[in-house]
């Protein structure tokens, strides 16, 4: 019978078999003992040339290219998300070693509490009895991981048999969730620290990693959103360009008598399986060309498999020391003298530090693809390390480390050693998994409220038709319907030079505008700080003519009475051209004095006070309507003007006889509706959400524009605002840490609507903009932030579709007309710079009002435009009735 030794090598039986050809002299030994291990020395440029043809071969194989064949599998798992650290619950994990012989069973329990761990338990072949639940406890998890490059479809087999099985036996409650390779359970056990650990790497009998790819590069998964980890499966990875150089006899020799020739050639340099039979073959080598052991080899020394990875890493451990070698070797049944246990050191030296060598290389080309799909300059990035080469050879993560930073200097890596191999790490797949689900269906149940069907928009359609008519007829409606004594386009005979304000959107402008044959525009932006615009109705009009006189002064206007076209873009009730009551402050205006006031008397008061202006204030305009005429000008079938910006509102030409409290029957009129008021009255409460709620309560105008503040700039980023705190409270973004920052009023930006969803791929603005406010945020945040702001400005899109749908199939009513054509004038910032709001606001008009084709024309100029040009029909008006 074999005897196992210590080592476990054989002992007894060897017989050793000396040359017969005499001994080398000292230099030739020396020369034999140099060409030998320079075998073993890979310079930088041939792990250059394997990174960057392993780097081709992994995006070859994620594009899902076929032909050629890529080098790299590229698997991706059903693995979307790294853990949170607040994972918790009792997980049963079972674990296949590489050989299949063994079945090691591990109850891990995660705590969910940062720096909380408690150790798994585990046992080999029998599965405790506490895998059974008592009363009160959650179903279980079980995970499984094979260590050794598992099968999706045999891995798919094996979960179905173990569920089988389990029912048979019918006293256990236990699910089968996930098959997971064991490079991701590393990875998965990584502690969260403070760099998120997105790479797994394993150097056990075989070597592979995997890591964190973004979605939309796996072609295979055709899915555009969110993140999915990818097994690399780089021990295939065979390019003989690239590997060809380094490969030396003993690679050739292993690979000819191992069972799978021809396959897995990379795996074959670096994996544990293969460290102590590359030694093998250099030792023998040597013995047989006389330098070592006096030149006499064992049959150990010659039998495949006789030396081990153990062995190599204790013969180099330097704390082991020459003693530990000389048994190992004696073991073998050798017969080493001083300087062979120092050679065969160095030979484990090289076969090892080439191992770490070219594991670096491969190491280095997944993280250039990470660094690649995430479009960084910079990569910080912790990769969790298992498997027995990199937890007992004594310098095989720190060669890789110091190559790695050679290779890729441009990534900031550290190495994780993981904790208990894989098991933590595969429960950590369910749980996240776990996490990941409840996370979804509380996003999902959170904006269910917000994704509005076809039947509720043509209710805010018929609705909205409601209060037009009532409002229209005078009676009680929340849509004021305000005449505004514009009743005719400009028809192109009009000229001049004309001073034009415009007042009430995201800027104060004063404007000259020169009427020829076109239009020419001279302008100014002021500030109205929000002291004045919320201090005394005197202190805003003052600050208004200061405006006009400087502006006056710099265009060399000053002693001159233009006529002056004012845009006003609050609700007022016009009693002529030139005479407009305010009847409330809307957006963030509150001026004191001025509610109930004619604003054009207000203005001219303050001329007054100034004595030294003459202004000749001819029309007050709504920022609808100046819009409205700034596009008819261009485009005469354009009657309906659209604001969506800090707020919206329309207006549109209705027909006089529907008009009541306007005297006249024939023609038609201007209707600015002051639909941001809509629902005042209730008639919106059914679609109302808790966080419009919230954001009316805080607004200086509570129970006021209740349809705007479902719409407008100036609401949408605090509606997202309540959405995430909220999120937050449940624990579903940002790790549920309650920022402090996240509680501040307007700190979420409605233009950071736009600009996140115009970047809805690679999420590099999400993670830009939530850093700058300071929220900690990880890759599954990002992506709910952005489904948070879609399905608020789709809201919002769509409900204004809602509404210029109600305007066109009325005016259609109106003309009784079976198909009508027509254009809306638009502006806004809202409108203007996010991505999908026109589109959607289109596609809503269209499905709602199917009889219209409705053109939208963006206003380039400003309503300012179309103040003038009301202020020169007027003016063409009054001189014809004095001719
Ligand atoms: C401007 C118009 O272009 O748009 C203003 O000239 C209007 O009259 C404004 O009020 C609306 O957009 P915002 O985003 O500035 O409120
Ligand atoms: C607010 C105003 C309205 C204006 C709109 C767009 O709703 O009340 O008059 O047209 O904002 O600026």
């Amino acid at each position: 019978m074999d005897s196992i030794g210590s080592s476990g090598l054989r002992q007894g039986e060897e017989t050793l078999s000396c040359s017969e050809e005499g001994l080398p002299g000292p230099s030739d030994s020396s020369e034999l003992v140099q060409e030998c291990l320079q075998q073993f020395k890979v310079t930088r440029a041939q792990l250059q040339q394997i990174q960057a043809s392993l780097l081709g071969s992994m995006e070859q194989a994620l594009r899902g290219q076929a032909s050629p064949a890529p080098a790299v599998r590229m698997l991706p798992t059903y693995v979307g998300s790294t853990p949170h650290g607040t994972e918790q619950g009792d997980f049963v994990v079972l674990e296949l070693g590489a050989t299949g012989a063994s079945l090691r069973v591990l109850w891990v329990t995660l705590t969910g509490i940062e720096g909380h761990r408690v150790e798994p338990r585990s046992q080999e072949f029998v599965i405790p009895q506490e895998v059974m639940l008592g009363a009160g406890q959650q179903s279980t998890l079980i995970s499984w991981t094979k260590g050794f490059r598992c099968s999706g479809v045999e891995g798919q087999d094996v979960v179905q048999l173990l569920r089988d099985a389990i029912r048979r036996q019918g006293a256990y409650n236990i699910d089968v969730v996930a098959v997971v390779n064991d490079t991701v359970g590393t990875m998965m056990g990584c502690e969260p620290g403070v760099r998120p650990c997105e790479v797994g790497l394993v150097v056990d009998t075989g070597t592979n990693a995997c890591y964190m790819e973004e979605a939309r590069h796996v072609a295979v998964l055709d899915e555009d959103r969110g993140r999915v980890c990818v097994s690399v499966e780089w021990g295939s990875f065979s390019d003989d360009g690239a590997l060809g150089p380094v490969l030396t006899t003993f690679d050739h020799t292993l690979d000819h008598e191992s069972l799978n020739p021809g396959a897995q050639r990379f795996e074959k340099m670096i994996g544990g399986l293969y460290l102590g039979e590359l030694v093998r073959l250099v030792l023998a080598h040597l013995a047989r060309c006389g330098v070592l052991f006096g030149g006499c080899t064992s049959p150990a020394l010659l039998s495949q498999g006789s030396i081990l990875l153990e062995h190599v890493a204790e013969m180099e451990d330097p704390s082991t020391g020459a003693a530990r070698v000389h048994a190992i070797l004696q073991d073998l049944g050798l017969s080493p003298g001083a300087s062979d246990v120092e050679l065969v050191q160095h030979v484990c030296a090289a076969v090892c530090t080439r191992a770490a060598q070219l594991c670096a290389a491969a190491l280095a080309a997944v993280l250039s693809c990470l660094q690649h799909s995430r479009e960084q300059q910079t990569l910080q990035v912790a990769v969790a390390t298992g498997g027995r080469v990199c937890e007992r050879h004594p310098r095989f993560c720190s060669v890789l480390q110091g190559t790695v930073m050679l290779l890729a200097p441009e990534c900031d890596v550290s190495l994780i050693p993981s904790v208990d191999g894989g098991g933590r790490g595969v429960a950590m797949v369910t749980a996240v998994a776990a996490r990941l689900a409840a996370h979804r269906r509380l996003l999902e149940e959170t904006l269910a409220p917000f994704r509005l069907n076809h039947d509720q928009l043509a209710a805010v359609q018929a609705q909205m038709r409601k209060a037009m008519a009532k409002g229209l007829r005078g009676e009680a409606s929340s849509l004021r319907m305000l005449p505004t004594f514009v009743r005719a386009t400009p028809d192109g005979s009009e000229r001049g030079d004309f001073l034009a304000l415009d007042l009430g959107g995201t800027n104060f402008r004063v404007l000259l505008v020169r009427v020829t044959t076109g239009v020419q525009i001279t302008s100014e932006i002021y500030s109205i700080p929000e002291t004045v615009a919320q201090g005394s109705g005197q202190q805003l009009f003052d600050h208004i003519v200061d405006c006009i006189v400087d502006f006056q002064q710099k265009q060399g206007l000053s002693g001159q009475s233009l006529p002056l076209g004012f845009t006003f873009s609050f609700p007022c009730r016009q009693l002529g051209l030139d005479q407009g009551i305010l009847l409330n402050w809307t957006k963030g205006f509150k001026a004191s004095d001025c509610e109930g006031q004619d604003v054009v008397s207000l203005l001219r008061e303050a001329i007054t006070r100034r004595q030294a202006v003459e202004l000749n204030v001819v029309a007050i305009v709504n920022d609808t309507v100046g819009t409205m005429m700034s596009c008819g000008y261009e485009d005469p079938r354009c009657e309906i003007g659209l604001i969506v910006g800090t707020g919206t509102n329309a207006c549109y030409m209705e027909e006089l006889r529907n008009v009541a409290g306007v005297p006249g029957d024939s023609g038609r009129m201007c209707i600015n509706m002051e639909w941001g008021a809509f629902g005042d009255d209730g008639s919106l409460a059914m679609l109302s959400t808790r966080f419009d709620a919230s954001v009316d309560q805080a607004s200086i105008n509570p129970g006021k524009q209740r349809f705007e503040k479902m719409i407008s700039g100036m609401y949408l980023g605090e509606i997202v605002r309540h959405i995430l705190l909220h999120l937050t409270s449940l624990g579903v973004l940002f790790r549920g840490q309650q920022i402090q920052r996240l509680q501040t009023r307007d700190i979420f930006k409605t233009k950071f609507l736009s600009e996140i969803e115009s970047d809805s791929l690679a999420l590099r603005q999400v993670r830009a903009i939530l850093e700058d406010l300071g929220l900690p945020l990880t890759s599954d945040d990002a992506l709910m932030v952005l489904e948070v702001c879609q399905a608020v400005s789709q809201r919002a899109a769509q409900l204004c579709g809602a509404g210029v749908a109600a305007v066109v199939e009325k005016i259609r009513e109106n003309r009784g007309l079976e198909e009508l054509a027509v254009s809306v004038g638009v502006d806004g910032t809202l409108y203007k710079l996010h991505p999908r709001f026109s589109s959607l606001v289109a596609a809503t008009v269209r499905e709602l009002a199917p009889r219209c084709v409705v053109t939208f024309l963006q206003s380039e100029d400003g309503s300012g435009k179309g103040a003038a040009l009301v202020t020169a029909v007027a003016c063409r008006l009054a001189q014809l009735t004095r001719v």
